[in-house]
């Protein structure tokens, strides 16, 4: 054990499911390369652990958000190119040229200093024109593009290889709007290729999912690559098939047995009613456990559904296993997000519970938190089950 692991609340990674959730992706999309986006720690799953699996599995172009995210997995040895999504500023152009970038660009200023550094360190650089044709984030009018493009003309060095643009709603049940911004893409596409873009890249896991008019000549899957659901009112139903990477789990690191009426953790904003058992875990909010769900939260023990207890700390938080007496001990596994005999908690759940959505859910995991790929070929792999006997059988002891 590394003295990283040697911290009981670890994610482990499932490689044989982000594997099945890129073959389930690739069968919607047909040819049509996939670009995942990896920002952002690969959605919290770990961006070296989720690249490595997936460069293994032949996908050679990734999105991320900003360089950094781009020098870190370079530098960490994934042999890629990076779609760098989010707007950047002429002071990032070092850095995009020099690593194996292609940013994502929406102004001029923008072509000009990266043009400026590839002919001054002798190379060229692709980029992506984006076109806001509805999120209002980052992008150019679409009727902007002829005038862009003829601009960029004066910047050899700045191949503008592909034009792109993003869904604020392609979730939704409604597609209407979605529809009014693939037409108007396809329209600007025509404009597009007469200035020799040739790669015209628009749909993100909903939309690869339920608007297959949007899929272009790439793909930019996200949340779907983790086996989440974009959204709950998805029409296609292969997303169902989807299967979750994360498992959340912990170990019990202390057990008491407290009367009625103790006040339990911080503001005593719980108090037992009855003699109970409680089990103290090392999960807070240091790790990405949101302290709004104290005492909402539940956790599985024993394949058992246990609820936390009391305010959840920075480091540690509180859980009745009460119902558990004379089944549980020091060391028992705890389950965040997963499965344990027949119950399962899903990142959805924790979503709903806290009013958010499962990309913040598994983004919010704390880099502290280890993560760990279990795989076929990887050794150390946890799987438990509950027999019919109702104990928790460890399958492959870590
Ligand atoms: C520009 C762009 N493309 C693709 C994606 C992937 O989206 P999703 O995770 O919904 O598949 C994102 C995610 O935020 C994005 O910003």
């Amino acid at each position: 054990m590394d003295h990283h692991s040697s911290h009981f609340t670890q994610a482990f990674i499932h490689l044989d499911r982000l594997t099945h959730n890129m073959r389930l992706l690739q069968g919607l999309v047909g040819i049509r390369p996939l670009w995942p986006a990896i920002k952002a720690n690969a959605y919290g799953h770990g961006a070296q652990i989720v690249g490595r699996h997936l460069v293994g599995l032949g996908y050679k172009t990734f999105c991320v958000a900003h360089v950094s995210e781009a020098i870190d997995l370079a530098d960490a040895g994934l042999k890629a190119t990076f779609i760098v999504l989010s707007a950047t500023l002429p002071e990032n152009s070092p850095y995009l040229v020099a690593y194996p970038c292609e940013p994502v660009v929406c102004t001029v200023e923008m072509v000009e200093s990266l043009a400026g550094e590839a002919a001054r360190t002798g190379k060229t650089i692709s980029a992506h024109l984006k076109i806001d044709t509805g999120m209002g984030r980052v992008g150019i009018h679409p009727d902007a593009v002829a005038d862009f493009l003829e601009r960029c003309r004066n910047y050899p060095n700045v191949s503008i290889k592909g034009m792109m643009s993003h869904f604020p709603m392609a979730d939704e049940a409604d597609k209407s709007f979605s529809q009014q911004q693939i037409a108007q893409f396809h329209r600007t596409r025509e404009v597009a290729r007469s200035y020799g873009i040739r790669t015209f890249h628009f749909a993100n896991s909903a939309a690869i999912f339920d608007l297959p008019d949007a899929h272009s000549d790439a793909v930019r899957p996200g949340i779907s690559v983790y086996g989440l659901k974009p959204s709950h009112v998805m029409s296609n139903p292969q997303v169902d098939a989807l299967q979750p990477v994360l498992e959340w789990k912990t170990r019990i690191t202390f057990l008491k047995e407290v009367p009625a009426g103790t006040g339990l953790s911080y503001g005593h904003a719980f108090r037992t009613d009855r003699p109970s058992l409680i089990a103290t875990i090392p999960l807070g909010y240091g790790d990405g456990m949101s302290r709004l769900l104290s005492n909402k939260l539940e956790l599985l023990i024993g394949g058992v559904r246990c609820p936390q207890v009391g305010r959840i700390c920075m480091d540690q938080c509180l859980v009745d296993v009460t119902a558990l007496r004379g089944r549980v001990k020091l060391g028992d596994s705890v389950v965040i997000v997963g499965r344990q005999g027949r119950e399962e908690i899903t990142v959805d759940d924790l979503a709903q519970q806290l009013g958010t959505i499962n990309y913040e859910i598994v983004t919010n995991i704390a880099g502290r938190v280890p993560r760990i790929p279990v795989g076929p070929s990887m050794a150390g792999a946890s799987t438990e089950s509950v027999g019919d006997d109702g104990t928790l059988k460890t399958l492959t002891e870590r």
